[in-house]
This record gives structure tokens, C-alpha cells and sequence, in this order.
């Protein structure tokens, strides 16, 4: 069965092009987001990669390591990054995993056989420091990514985890959040003294003090 939110994200070890790494010990105590690529020296690939380069200050920021994978050898990896700082304007400095044998692919479930049976498709997990999957997202190789709404979800499930909040559609950072359900409007009282905007009694919106 597909990996799903909830499950711990299995273990491996794998050449990168940082070395060898083991992926619960590389992770430490950060949160993660592990994302597959299909093929080295292709377009899209290369416009995402170079991004995710440009995104990883405030990934670091969020204590989050990134780390690619793509069913190429380490040294087609390493070769390409030269292409992508030509042309994206950076080099990649996080891992990015050489699965030429397709096992953390496989792992993972990123090859999907009617998409294509050599090449994963855009796999994204985002994993928390206790190891947990915490969202996926799957594109089809001919869509990039965003990776800024990666961040976004990141952000959402950081500050979720820490006030009884959920984050409405299109929500950014700084931006009114929604008290979850469960909160009665006593107990959201002493939560959020600052008070709320109820359009219904299951529609409760707060902005949260800095
Ligand atoms: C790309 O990254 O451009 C790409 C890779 C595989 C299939 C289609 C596009």
C-alpha cells in the first residue's frame, strides 16, 4: 500500500552526492522534505532544482533539510549541477540522492508504472523530526512543482502543531487562521483573549499575536 500521512518514513541509506547517508541519522531532529525527480539533464528538473536552491536559507530557517533523488548515478548528478548553476543561477548544495537501482524510489512508491516504468514521477514527502510523514503531493513529470507552496505547507504544519489552529484556503504566513471545531468557545476564550470573527459556530477566524 502507498505511503500515507501518518506513517513513519522508512529508513534507508543511500550514495548521495554529499556521500553516504542515512536517512533517519541525516534527518536528526529537523523536519524533512525528501522530493524525486524523474531524470537528470531535463528541463523541468533542472528549472526545480536550481529553485530549491535559491528556497533552502528559509527552509533552514523552518529547520528543514531538503534532499533530492533521481534514478541517475551520483556523478550524472554531480556532472548536471554544473549545468544548473549555468543556468538557474545555483548550484545545489543539498544532497541529492543517485538511485539507479530505484531502491529508495521503490520505497517510496515514486515509480508509478502508468506514468512510466523507468522514471519516478514528482514525489514530494514532507516528514517531521519524529520521523512522521506529515503531507505528499505527486506531480506528473511534465508539471513543476511549487516549491513555495512546499514552504507553505511547512509552515502550516508547524503552526498547527503548536495552537489549536487550521490554516484556510490560500492561508499565508501572518494571516488569519481558523480555531479548530473541537475548541469549545470557552475554552478558545482563554486561548485567544483577543477574541475572534464567528460567521458560524463551526467558522471561527483569529489573528494570532506575533
Ligand atoms: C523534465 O524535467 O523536463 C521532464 C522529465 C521527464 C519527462 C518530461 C519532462
Amino acid at each position: 500500500m502507498a505511503l500515507q500521512i501518518g506513517d513513519t518514513a522508512p529508513d534507508f541509506t543511500a550514495t548521495t552526492t554529499q556521500g553516504s547517508i542515512n536517512f533517519h541519522e541525516w534527518l536528526g531532529s529537523s523536519w524533512g522534505v525528501l522530493f524525486s525527480h524523474p531524470k537528470d539533464f531535463t528541463p523541468v528538473c533542472t528549472t526545480e532544482l536550481g529553485f530549491t536552491e535559491k528556497l533552502r536559507p528559509e527552509f533552514e530557517k523552518r529547520n528543514v533539510k531538503v534532499i533530492g533523488l533521481s534514478v541517475d548515478a551520483v556523478s550524472d548528478h554531480e556532472r548536471w549541477a554544473d549545468d544548473i548553476e549555468a543556468t538557474q543561477g545555483a548550484r545545489p548544495r543539498f544532497p541529492l540522492i543517485g538511485d539507479a537501482d530505484r531502491k529508495v524510489a521503490n520505497l517510496y512508491g515514486m515509480l508509478h508504472p502508468k506514468a512510466s516504468t523507468t522514471l519516478t514521477v514528482r514525489s514530494v514527502f514532507i516528514i517531521d523530526p519524529s520521523k512522521i510523514i506529515r503531507a505528499t503531493i505527486t506531480y506528473p513529470a511534465s508539471t513543476g512543482r511549487n516549491f513555495d507552496e512546499i514552504l507553505r505547507v511547512v509552515d502550516s504544519l508547524q503552526l498547527t502543531d503548536t495552537h489549536k489552529v487550521a490554516t484556510p484556503v490560500n492561508w499565508k504566513p501572518g494571516e488569519d487562521v481558523i480555531i479548530v471545531p473541537s475548541l469549545s468557545n470557552d475554552e478558545a476564550r482563554k486561548l485567544f483573549p483577543q477574541g475572534w470573527n464567528e460567521q458560524r459556530p463551526y467558522l471561527r477566524t483569529v489573528k494570532l499575536a506575533n
